[in-house]
């Protein structure tokens, strides 16, 4: 998709060129100063009762008299917020789908001057409007002729424009991520292996210049990750550990660390999974997706400070071979860890992660996972997940995701939700009861995680639709890399 800017007088909108011109339509009037022509059209679709100012509400017109564009859409957004504006944006798109318009001209109306924040999302509404997943499905529609995109600024504001160019330029890399994360997440389990994981992210180093190391068995089990290594146990596709350094500050700058769980196929293991819906499973790299995602967002933006990323990656299989309830293993961390149940696999391959991650000394450590179905009967599908060691970093996780409008919800870290996880057997069970759930998944990777600032996102509800839409959402690629950008010069 070509995104660009075009300044333009408010009052002279009808007779901007272009396939398609879409009004989004903030609050509940046209504002002062509106084009006259368009004005009359709207006031006319009002009358006629085929339009309104509220949320959801959309008006298609062909060859309207006076407009230069063939095509006008109308959409209300029902506020003025930019999540309002991105609503709205998105219903006006929908009128478009598998039609002819390769060229489409947007305009906020009533939404005041242009800012970053609404450039970004302007783009980030389309990227997500047009993605269809077809690598295995090259029969898939594609969403329609449209390729490019004009976001028009109000020509006597100058700052508008500056803002819109540099929006748009955020928007385009952070688009760029999510699309990444949802094509890697989308790909089946045979396809999406750890393998395939590791060739992708050396893949990006080669292409933004990034230091990546895949290790292997070998390496892993020469560092001591034992927990993660017996996750991968059970499988015959081999496991991987991915390790990805982006550089853009001096080296003895403390760097940002990002980890994403990469199971790429959880069956439960000898736990095994209930067969319904078994095969949104393959979606439980999510995670790494989103971290790998990240990545390539800051690759494009190329943010002054540094930023690694780690993907324990492997599949959760029952088999022979495979680690059995009660088993006890030996982390990396030293601790020893009673299996309890199979299928809390994510902390386990986690646990040895955030271990490692202490050797770079980071300046804050945040993991990813699709960790628990507990948390999506919290949360559900809107905000995922969020714990944090101290209230500043809690605070910019939120804020990050409030600004990428992909949200998160800070959930406790008490003492006494560790309870449950005692073991007679070892230093720590892999599970507690079923109550809390989230909690206690999250209390567990705390554990691993004394050394440095940390935070955790459970992003179960969040990663991927179920049902008919079926598919990775690509969060939270937006939150995270909100959240690095944020980061830069804070420590
Ligand atoms: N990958 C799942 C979590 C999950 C489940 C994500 C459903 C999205 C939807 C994770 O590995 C898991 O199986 N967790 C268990 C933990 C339990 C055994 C303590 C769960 O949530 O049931
Ligand atoms: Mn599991
Ligand atoms: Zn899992």
């Amino acid at each position: 998709m070509d995104f660009r800017t075009q300044s333009a007088s408010q009052d002279a909108l009808a007779g901007i060129s272009a396939d398609a011109l879409l009004l989004v339509v903030g609050g509940t009037a046209l504002p002062k100063g509106f084009d006259a022509k368009l004005a009359a059209l709207v006031q006319d679709a009002i009358k006629l009762g085929d339009f309104e100012f509220k949320a959801g509400k959309v008006l298609s017109l062909q060859r309207a008299a006076g407009v230069k564009a063939p095509r006008v859409v109308l959409a209300a957004s029902g506020g003025t917020s930019v999540k309002a504006a991105r609503a709205g944006l998105a219903t006006a798109l929908a009128q478009l789908k598998g039609r002819g318009a390769a060229h489409a001209a947007v305009a906020f109306v009533g939404f005041g001057p242009i800012d970053e924040a609404l450039a970004e999302h302007f783009v980030l509404g389309a990227s997500d409007a047009c993605y269809v997943y077809r690598h295995t499905k090259p029969s898939a529609p594609a969403a329609g002729k449209l390729g490019k995109l004009t976001l028009l600024t109000d020509k006597t504001d100058t700052l508008a424009a500056k803002a819109a160019k540099a929006g748009i330029a955020r928007g385009e890399a952070i688009g760029a991520g999510i699309e990444l994360a949802r094509e890697l997440a989308n790909r089946p389990g045979n396809h999406a292996t750890p393998t395939f994981l590791g060739e992708q992210v050396k893949q990006l180093g080669r292409q933004y210049g990034f230091k990546v190391e895949v290790l292997d068995k070998k390496a892993v089990e020469k560092l001591g990750m034992g927990s993660f290594m017996s996750v991968a146990q059970g499988s015959d596709e081999p496991l991987r550990f991915i390790v990805a350094r982006y550089e853009g500050a001096a080296k003895t700058q403390a760097p940002v660390v990002l980890v994403g769980k990469g199971i790429t196929f959880d069956s439960g293991g000898i736990s095994l999974k209930p067969g319904a819906q078994m095969d949104e499973m393959k979606f439980d790299m999510g995670g790494a997706a989103s971290v790998i995602g990240t990545l390539r967002a800051v690759g494009e933006l190329k943010p002054k400070l540094n930023l690694v990323v780690l993907v324990p990656s492997c599949e959760n299989m029952p088999s022979g071979h495979a680690v059995k309830p009660g088993d006890v293993v030996t982390s990396m961390s030293g601790q020893t860890i009673e299996n309890l149940n199979t299928d809390a696999e994510g902390r386990l391959i986690l646990c040895d992660a955030l271990t490692y991650a202490e050797r770079f000394k980071p300046a804050v450590v945040v993991d990813v996972a699709t960790l628990t179905g507990a948390c999506v009967i919290a949360l559900g599908g809107v905000r995922s997940g969020m714990y944090a060691s101290d209230d500043e970093l809690a605070a910019d996780l939120n804020s990050a995701g409030e600004r990428a409008l992909d949200p998160c919800w800070r959930m406790p870290l008490d003492e006494e939700y560790e309870e449950g996880l005692k073991s007679n057997f070892a230093d720590v069970a892999n599970v507690a009861g079923r109550e809390g759930g989230s909690v206690t998944a999250a209390k567990f990777l705390q554990r691993f995680a004394s050394k440095y600032r940390w935070g955790h996102l459970d992003i179960a509800g969040t990663a991927w639709k179920g049902g008919g839409a079926k598919g990775a959402t690509g969060r939270p690629v937006g939150l995270l890399t909100h959240f690095v950008l944020a980061q830069v010069g804070k420590r």
